[in-house]
């Protein structure tokens, strides 16, 4: 630590920079339009509290250090942002929510293996007071358990998350870990390690074998919670455990007693909370359904593909009917990202409105794969932020539509969900596509979406199906848009 007092102050000033460079980047975040400078002012802010924290805390010794970790990180975040395509990002905040796990879990462990180096050599072990005396006690001790608790399950329980979206994980148990009684016994075998290892963590006790056996309790608990959650909820998992790795931070900022580590994982923690409600809602489910039901792994597979009076179209006839429409909505999904179709799409979006049609898009909150997803995939293409619509502002205004053109999207767009009180997806908010004049639905074939059920918006009266990748497709229709030009 620097002697200087003003070193100090200069620590606390950059901290509050770097707290409200947080504060501000997330709230920009909120918004489309304002996302783009929202997540540089974040990193911005990371960046100072790096430093801060680094160089000016451990002063001029670390300035190699500091050197090293920026340029090495910052060329695996360089590479990961440009190598991880759009459709694998959940995976990848999966695997960072885990790394932050564990980096909370290892620090508390550092520390108390580093407050029992700090204790005076005594002939015996030292004893409860002169532990407490020594570590600044009980808050310490919560501090630490919690940091390893949530660390640990954090870190398991991403690692599954990553597994299952990744499609390398197809298991919703590993023997008895999974079971909801298996679940239970780990959870009170946790608390109880968690007391044992703070009251040795406060007498100043060496790393004792509690603390250890409390990790290993945390990464079961952390496997066997998230094991048998259904694919399909897997984002919601994410963003929860993305909550927990903030909430296992900010105990952390407590045993280092770093005041930005406490506001940066309170943050992370609140924002991860507030993400895993807006998805829930846009799902029409409450969390305990979506964490205990395990309704995505088995509806994933009861797909109905009992489909009749399908009536299918081609990219030209697409185009025909797109030439002769004023007002067309746009509702991508995840297949658009799967194609990789958004320049695509902005390119026909574009001939139509030269023509002098009105070109909008529907965006559903779940649209996709993670929040987001879309308005992030038609950002890539330039489309206008105005184009964009949420649900709420446009299912009124699909009756006026002359043609909708859904495109690799599937569940986001199922009239079950409003007429069916059976389905599984009753009551979760839908685009009412099926209102307008003409709904073409582009996707490869009849499969199933995510949520593993048949959509009956395929059979409508005004539907056409058009069975093609979704940029293939779209390179058809403006091909013939262009050749009619
Ligand atoms: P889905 O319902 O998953 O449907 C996507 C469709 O895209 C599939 O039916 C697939 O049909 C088609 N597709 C795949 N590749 C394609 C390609 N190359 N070209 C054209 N089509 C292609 O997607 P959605 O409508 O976007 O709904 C999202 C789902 O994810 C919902 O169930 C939602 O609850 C769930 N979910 C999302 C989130 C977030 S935050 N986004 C969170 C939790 C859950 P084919 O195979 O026939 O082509």
């Amino acid at each position: 630590m620097p002697g200087r007092l003003w070193d100090l102050e200069l620590v606390e000033l950059v901290y509050m920079v770097a707290a409200f460079c947080f504060v501000l980047g997330l709230k920009r975040l909120g918004a489309v339009r304002t996302a783009r400078s929202g997540n540089l002012l974040a990193s911005l802010g990371m960046l100072f509290a790096v430093v801060a924290t680094v160089y000016l805390v451990f002063g001029e010794a670390s300035l190699v250090l500091l050197l090293v970790g920026l340029v090495l990180g910052g060329a695996a975040g360089v590479v990961l942002a440009r190598r991880v395509p759009m459709t694998a990002m959940p995976e990848l905040v999966a695997f960072f929510n885990g790394l932050g796990g564990a980096a909370s879990m290892l620090v508390a462990l550092a520390e108390i293996a580093a407050y029992t180096r700090a204790i005076p050599a005594v002939d015996a072990a030292p004893t409860m007071a002169e532990g407490v005396g020594a570590l600044g006690g009980v808050p310490f001790s919560v501090a630490v358990v919690v940091s390893i608790l949530i660390g640990a399950l954090t870190l398991s329980g991403s690692l599954v998350a990553y597994g299952k979206l990744s499609g390398r994980l197809k298991v919703d148990r590993i023997g008895l870990l999974g079971s909801r009684p298996v679940n239970g016994v780990l959870f009170a075998l946790a608390l109880g390690l968690g007391a044992w290892a703070g009251f040795a963590a406060a007498a100043g006790w060496p790393l004792s074998i509690a603390a250890l056996l409390l990790v290993l309790a945390s990464l079961a608990l952390g496997l066997g919670l998230v094991l048998p959650i259904g694919g399909a909820d897997m984002p919601v998992v994410i963003s929860l455990l993305n909550s927990y790795s903030g909430v296992a931070a900010s105990a952390t900022g407590f045993v280092l007693e770093n005041n930005l580590l406490i506001v940066a994982g309170a943050l992370v923690g609140a924002s991860g909370l507030i993400l895993t409600q807006v998805m829930c809602r846009a799902m029409n489910r409450s969390l305990s359904n979506v964490l205990f039901a395990g309704y995505g792994a088995a509806a994933a597979t009861e797909a109905d593909t009992g489909y009749t009076g399908v009536k299918s179209t081609t990219p030209e006839e697409l185009a025909l009917l797109l030439q002769g429409a004023q007002s067309v909505i746009i509702v991508p999904g995840y297949g658009l990202a799967v194609a990789q179709a958004q320049h695509k799409v902005r390119e026909l979006a574009g001939i139509l409105e030269k023509s002098g049609a009105e070109v909008r898009y529907a965006i559903h909150p779940v649209a996709g794969r993670m929040p987001g997803h879309m308005n992030v995939l038609l950002a890539e293409a330039d489309v206008p932020y105005e184009q964009l619509f949420e649900l709420d502002q446009i299912n009124g205004d699909f009756a006026q539509a002359d043609v909708v053109v859904v495109l690799g999207a599937n569940d986001v767009c199922n009239p079950a969900a409003t007429r069916d009180p059976k389905s599984p997806i009753a009551g979760m908010p839908v685009l009412h596509v099926w209102e307008a004049r003409t709904v073409v639905v582009v996707k490869r074939s009849l499969a199933a979406g995510y949520a593993g059920i048949k959509n009956p918006l395929f059979e409508g009266e005004n539907t056409l199906m058009l069975f093609a990748d979704a940029k293939a497709a779209l390179e058809g229709a403006i091909a013939e848009l262009k050749a009619n030009a």
